[in-house]
């Protein structure tokens, strides 16, 4: 099991696994310019899993499609690594990401025609794995969908797209991963594997974890939890799964799960 270092002190000396200097995003809106993000700055060390936690809206998608160099920022600068993802263009953020990044979208993003097996193989494909098929089929295996391999996205129930586009996520052993609600659609037990999943990529693999989620029992497992309003990050706790979700509760009385 993991325990979190009380003094953070395993990370101390790394150089972070992700950087971000005030960060914004504006959109425009019929009411005018919005600003959606507001001068965000973090860094994630490497090995390190965080939480981002906020109500609906707060920003919490928007910051990780930054983060991750899925979107760009109105201002402000992300560093991937020693890699400056805000100072490439499109196709070196597709490079970037296809080397470092798994990232699992909070509406899956699964690809319509592909099988479940061949949606996990296309990563790995697309990255000149000579072993497409048997490292996706062991990933589809591991997130218990092996029954479903070769049902298209329309022939899944939505937890089960959830578990593809989490095989596909970590098929590829990413430096960094990314989940929009990870265990948003799914019951108990299976969201609870799914964690553990995550978590164990985190402990053998080093994986960085970078979680937006309501579920404040998995937000308590990570290191750290950062909670978003209105496009902020406005304060942020230490956390631990020693830590009970009621004992992390913030101060500001976001109470909804
Ligand atoms: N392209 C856009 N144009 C205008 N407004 C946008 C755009 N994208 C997001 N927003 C607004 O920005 C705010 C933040 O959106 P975001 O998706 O980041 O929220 P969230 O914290 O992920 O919420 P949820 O928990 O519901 O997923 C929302 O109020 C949303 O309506
Ligand atoms: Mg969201």
């Amino acid at each position: 099991m993991k325990r979190p270092d009380p003094n953070n002190s395993k990370h101390a000396n790394d150089d972070p696994a992700l950087k971000a200097r005030n960060l914004s995003k504006h959109v425009s809106s019929p009411e005018g310019l919005l600003t959606i993000l507001d001068q965000v700055s973090l860094e994630v060390s490497k090995g390190e899993s965080i939480a981002i936690v906020g109500v609906s809206g707060a920003g919490k998608s928007t910051l990780l499609g930054l983060l991750a160099g899925l979107d760009v920022p109105s201002e402000g600068k992300v560093w991937l690594g020693d890699q400056e993802l805000t100072a490439l263009d499109e196709d070196g953020r597709a490079a970037l990401r296809a080397n470092s990044v798994g990232f699992v979208f909070q509406s899956f993003h699964l690809i319509s025609s592909l099988t479940a097996l061949e949606n996990v193989m296309l990563p790995l494909e697309l990255s000149g794995a000579t072993n497409a098929h048997d490292a996706a089929l062991q990933a589809i295996r591991t997130v218990g969908l092996e029954p479903r391999k070769g049902h298209y996205p329309h022939q899944l129930s939505g937890g089960e797209k959830q578990r593809v586009a989490i095989a596909r996520a970590f098929v590829v052993g990413p430096s960094v991963l990314f989940a929009d609600e990870p265990t948003g659609n799914l019951d108990n037990r299976t969201g609870e594997n799914i964690v553990d999943l995550l978590f164990k990529m985190n402990a053998e693999s080093g994986t960085t974890l970078v979680l937006v989620t309501h579920d404040l029992g998995l937000a308590a497992r990570c290191d750290r939890i950062l909670f978003m309003d209105t496009g902020r990050i406005d304060r942020e706790s230490r956390g631990g799964e020693d830590r009970s979700p009621e004992q992390m509760n913030p101060a500001g009385g976001e109470s909804t799960p």
